[in-house]
């Protein structure tokens, strides 16, 4: 654990001679990261045997924190904080930083996404309206490193590829201009997560209480309580709904007075938790998988909102083989309903052979009617036209279904 340390008296050494300017910070963590190199010989297992035995422990920076699995403070004084972050199956959300700095990775890879934000509307100093958009997406491997830049300047996620992903992160304690630590919520939303408010927080927590209430009851308090919110309690309501529910249709019968009482912006949420409840289907399904590939495809399902892009990535990093036939190995394999690769039917779709044949035309972007000349070749013109609706269906279906639905868009 000396490395630690020592790279802690080395930033100490190096920032104080400029001031402790914040703005210089993530350049010379950066730097330091890389000479010290502390991904060179990383063994996961040395942090958590120091973690269970030292009796001088650093002060961490909260006392509980499901960011990282686990995180651990291994430096830190009144200025600087060196932390490792754990990950098996975490993806962290879009985020940005209240605080300057640079990680490397030390263990495993992840895949990177940097956003940019288009502000529309300030709703207060807590929550915003305005556009989400990918400007990259790369490929972060063991001895990389990033700069963190405060606020806005840098918006990140990560998707952890290997089991377990160690990230060192070099940081100030706080950058006094970097403003809030916005989470961001695809397509439009960016709101501070860390905010509570007390009763706000019980009344949330009633929700799983009023379950068993019947059901008149709980439309006519959740209904008033939107009437006179602000939009932030709103939000808070609708995420806690899906939660406890898990079904979209829980929130439906709710965005009618929240539209009457918000007009635009509570129209603006619908889209922001039906990309939530998306991405939770991945996330979810990211857990049983466990080949690098199958976790790289899913990343991708999960960032890319585009055919185009996302078949350019996987041309990218397989420059030998067809993208197209390497997705459809993809989905042939995640939708087996067999054990067969550690997964099972891990999209939730079922895909029989003829669903198959139809989601690779599809994927090449042929019309309907393509799709029927090509069974016509497989099946022969009769059988197909007796099941002429059932395709339909099917094409329909796929071509609605909210995970593939990266793949299909054009
Ligand atoms: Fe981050």
């Amino acid at each position: 654990m000396r490395v630690y340390e020592e790279m802690g008296r080395l930033i100490q050494d190096r920032w104080v001679k400029y001031n402790h300017d914040e703005e210089a910070f993530p350049e010379l963590a950066a730097r330091v990261l890389q000479e010290m190199a502390p991904y060179k010989g990383f063994d996961p297992m040395v942090p958590i045997e120091w973690l269970f035995s030292t009796r001088a422990f650093p002060r961490q920076l909260t006392a509980r924190s499901d960011f990282g699995q686990p995180p651990i403070t291994v430096f830190s004084d009144h200025r600087i904080v060196i932390d490792l972050y754990y990950w098996l199956d975490g993806t962290t959300e879009i985020h940005q930083h209240g605080f300057s700095g640079a990680f490397q990775v030390v263990k495993g890879g992840s895949i990177h996404g940097q956003y940019r934000w288009n502000e529309r509307h300030r709703v207060n100093g807590r929550m915003a309206f305005g556009d989400l958009s990918l400007e990259s997406l790369n490929e972060l491997k063991e001895g990389d490193v990033q700069q963190i830049l405060p606020g806005n300047r840098y918006i990140h996620s990560l998707f952890h590829l290997d089991r377990p992903s160690v990230t060192c992160v070099v940081r100030t304690l706080h950058t006094p201009n970097a403003g809030v630590q916005y989470s961001y919520k695809k397509p439009f939303l960016a709101i501070d997560s860390t905010y509570e408010d007390v009763q706000t927080n019980r009344i949330l927590q009633s929700l799983t209480f009023l379950r068993d209430s019947p059901r008149a009851v709980r439309k006519r308090l959740l209904s008033e309580l939107i009437e006179r919110s602000d939009i932030h309690t709103c939000y808070l309501l609708f995420k806690r709904l899906l939660e406890i529910y898990k079904e979209e249709t829980a929130l439906e019968e709710f965005w009618e007075v929240a539209i009457r009482r918000h007009g635009s912006l509570a129209e603006q949420l619908i889209p922001v938790f039906q990309e939530r409840i998306r991405q939770s289907m991945l996330v979810s399904r990211r857990a049983q998988v466990k080949t690098e590939e199958h976790r790289y495809f899913l990343a991708l399902l999960l960032n890319i909102d585009g055919a185009e892009s996302l078949l350019g990535l996987v041309r990218q990093r397989y420059p030998h083989e067809d993208p197209r036939e390497k997705v459809m190995r993809w989905v042939e394999e995640l939708s087996k309903p067999t054990d067969e690769v550690g997964s099972g039917d891990t999209l939730g779709i079922p895909l029989d052979e003829t669903a198959l044949i139809i989601f690779r035309e599809l994927l090449h972007g042929r019309s309907e009617a393509g799709v029927m000349g090509r069974l016509k070749e497989v099946y022969g013109a009769d059988e197909t036209e007796r099941e002429a609706a059932s395709i339909a269906e099917m094409v329909s279906a796929l071509r609605a279904s909210p995970v593939f639905r990266p793949l299909f868009a054009r």
